[in-house]
């Protein structure tokens, strides 16, 4: 704009509308704050000054007035002369704008938007008006906000743990980031253009979810899954993704934005989080039962003593007698299931004194071959084992027992016939599988039977659930499985399919040179001289005599430890036989501990059906476990014997040992109990 004065041809009406007008437009100039106004000379020096130049460069009037308009340049736009080139350009063109730097009286710059235009007066210059605007706000704020677009720009295109990205109205793919390219593995150029289905899984596609989310995303605000999505080579990630979409500023959609953030990992610690407390429930649950089961059948064991002590006797008493012999071959035989039972229980609640040998599975397998096909009819069983197999040491009694059951669980399993199939092999494995890491042998049963429900899977364990009629199952066969095998340091763990079968697998810890060691070979029984007895239950006593004396020995009964030492000191006794718990002063291991004490070379036999108990004895003396049957308690006692005529021997032989001398053994005192 430039500005003429013209001179009019004043008529006095006329000059004075003009005054008056011209009255206003100074007031108004020199009022206006928000622009620094005032008009230079032709020279540059300035002329006058208004509100806003005084507010705006810290000048009053009077002390600008006068000066050359060069004062508000900085000193290097000085030193090169631009405030006159801003004097010719606004007489050359009309006009000078710019935006730049210009100082405040007191030295302070601030960023101005400056304006120049030459006025003329009949065709001459007659000065400049200048109208300086304070814009440095503006331009803080622009700079700002460019500055943060940048930085956004760059944290987005950089972040590297989520893929933030843009899709157009249609889905396309309209930007990208290195997190994107790190998680899907598509570069910004082979993915821009391309539409976003490509992340989701075949099926999710065929139902349409992509457009789905979509849509959702565009009519709720905002959409939030997760689910699988596939990577550009294929593999799968499990996703949390969000969509939220972005409107213009008439709401018009313009396309939407998507956050993605691979969280496969934190899904699978969550997982194993999930395994390991449902693994810990299941053995809190199994140890509680344990303790429940241990302790009936610690008192079930003492009543079957009774039992079948006392049917030798009565088998002699009706001998003849064909009824007689029947009722007395039944108790025998309930007997005899009892004690299985009690055996299964016992195992279950891991409190089975076990008696572990090195094995070589596959002569045990191959020595119970005839057993385990026996009854499986139409069904066909494989045989399948790995060569090489390691040794594992396991009680051979309790291995036959588990596999028997096993069998017969898969032909339970198979009415209309199939395939059992039992393997080996051996198996290192490593953290975090269902053992301790190490060396194991596998083994498996497989059947191609109905398999196991969901609901059931979870209780097959549990001793006394079954699913079969009554008198064809306990429900133990499974628990003793479990008991065994964890007593044994392994595990066992099955999986079933509705339908196609069940596998059952058996981890064995493999042996080490040490357990194999352990291991020692038994001496065969036989047996002579006189035992004493101490038990303080008189029906147990009375069939324990029965056995003894079947095997030949001599028995003399003590109620108690005192009892018992008074009969040691009076009579000569051979072989000390005592129950561990009994009530009194003397429990039978305090008792076992006072006669080596006295009498280093008697030995003792300690039996307990409390595998506690067997326990804290177990490093001193043997201990046979309740409830015995006949051979056991003749081999326990014949190979007392045998060791202690070793001992004899060894002890004339260095001739060194004076009655009463050192004991045999390690020697404990007896702890309070
Ligand atoms: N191979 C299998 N296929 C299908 N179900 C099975 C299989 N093995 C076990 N089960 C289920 O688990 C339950 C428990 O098995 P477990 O061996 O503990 O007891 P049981 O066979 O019922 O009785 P027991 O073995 O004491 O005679 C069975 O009743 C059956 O429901
Ligand atoms: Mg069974």
């Amino acid at each position: 704009m430039t500005t003429r004065i013209e001179k009019s041809a004043n008529s006095e009406p006329a000059s004075r509308e003009l005054f008056e007008s011209e009255r206003s437009f100074r007031l108004l100039v020199e009022g206006v704050v928000d622009y620094a106004i005032f008009m230079l000379d032709p020279n540059g020096i300035i002329a006058n000054w208004n509100a806003g130049a005084q507010r705006i460069k810290g000048y009053a009037a009077d002390e600008v007035i006068g000066q050359h308009f060069s004062i508000f340049y900085p000193p290097e736009d000085r030193a090169v002369g631009l405030p006159a080139q801003a004097l010719e350009t606004a007489r050359r063109e009309g006009k000078f704008s710019a935006q730049c730097a210009r100082m405040r009286k007191d030295g302070g710059r601030f960023f101005a938007s400056v304006v120049i235009d030459p006025l003329y007066e009949e065709g001459s210059l007659v000065g400049f008006a200048s109208i300086t605007r304070d814009i440095t706000e503006r331009e803080t704020a622009q700079n700002a906000l460019q500055q943060s677009e940048r930085d956004f720009r760059l944290l987005v295109s950089n972040v590297t743990d989520y893929a933030l990205y843009m899709l157009d109205p249609e889905g396309r793919v309209s930007s990208w980031n290195a997190g994107g390219e790190r998680i899907k593995g598509y570069t910004a150029s082979e993915i821009i253009g391309q539409n976003f289905s490509r992340f989701y899984t075949e099926p999710d596609r065929a139902a349409g979810r992509p457009a789905r989310a979509l849509r959702i995303a565009r009519e709720a605000g905002r959409y939030e899954e997760e689910g699988w999505r596939v990577r550009k080579d294929g593999s799968f990630f499990w996703a949390s993704v969000i969509i939220d979409p972005i409107r213009g500023d008439d709401g018009e959609l313009v396309g939407y934005a998507k956050i993605t953030r691979d969280i496969t990992e934190r899904r699978e610690t969550q997982a194993a989080l999930e395994r390991v407390q449902r693994q810990l429930a299941e053995s809190q649950k199994m140890d509680a039962l344990g303790q429940l089961t241990g302790g009936i059948a610690h008192d079930f064991n003492n009543l079957l003593m009774v039992v079948s002590g006392h049917i030798l006797t009565l088998k002699k008493l009706v001998a003849g007698d064909q009824r007689g012999t029947r009722a007395a071959l039944a108790i025998e035989h309930a007997a005899e299931r009892g004690a299985t039972l009690t055996a299964q229980l016992l195992t279950f609640s891991r409190r089975q004194q076990l008696d572990p040998r090195p094995i070589d599975l596959r002569a045990q397998i191959d020595s119970i071959h005839e057993v385990l096909i026996s009854g499986l009819g139409n069904i066909e069983l494989r045989i399948d084992i790995a060569p090489d197999l390691w040794p594992v040491t396991v009680d051979v009694g309790e291995f036959e027992i588990a596999l028997v059951n096993l069998t017969i669980n898969a032909r339970d399993a198979m009415p209309r016939g199939g395939v059992i199939t039992i393997s080996a092999k051996n198996s290192a494995l490593g953290e975090g599988a269902v053992v301790e890491a190490g060396d194991y042998v596998e083994i498996t049963i497989q059947d191609t039977g109905v398999g196991i429900p969901d609901d059931i899977l979870a209780r097959v364990f549990d001793p006394f659930f079954t699913t079969k009629p009554i008198g064809k199952g306990t429900g133990l066969g499974l628990s003793q499985v479990h008991g065994f095998v964890h007593q044994a340091g392994g595990t066992v763990k099955i999986a079933s399919t509705l339908g196609s079968g069940t596998i059952l697998t058996i981890y064995l810890p493999r042996a080490t040179a040490q357990t194999i060691a352990a291991a020692k070979t038994r001496t065969e029984p036989g047996g002579n001289g006189t035992v004493l007895l101490v038990e303080d239950n008189p029906d147990v006593a009375s069939a324990s005599v029965g056995l003894l004396e079947q095997l030949g020995y001599s028995v003399r009964w003590a109620l108690d430890a005192e009892t018992a030492l008074r009969e040691i000191d009076d009579n000569g006794i051979d072989l000390v036989f005592s129950d561990i718990v009994m009530p009194g002063r003397i429990d039978g291991l305090a008792l076992a501990r006072v006669i080596r004490q006295k009498h280093p070379l008697l030995p003792i036999l300690l039996t307990t059906g409390y595998s506690e108990a067997r326990r804290n004895a177990r490093a001193d003396f043997p201990i046979l476990r309740k409830p015995y049957r006949v051979h056991e308690l003749s081999q326990a006692l014949a190979e007392l014997t045998q060791e202690a005529a070793d001992q004899e021997s060894a002890d004339r032989g260095l001739a060194t040992s004076p009655q009463g001398g050192a004991p045999r053994g390690t020697f404990t005192p007896a702890r309070d109990e």
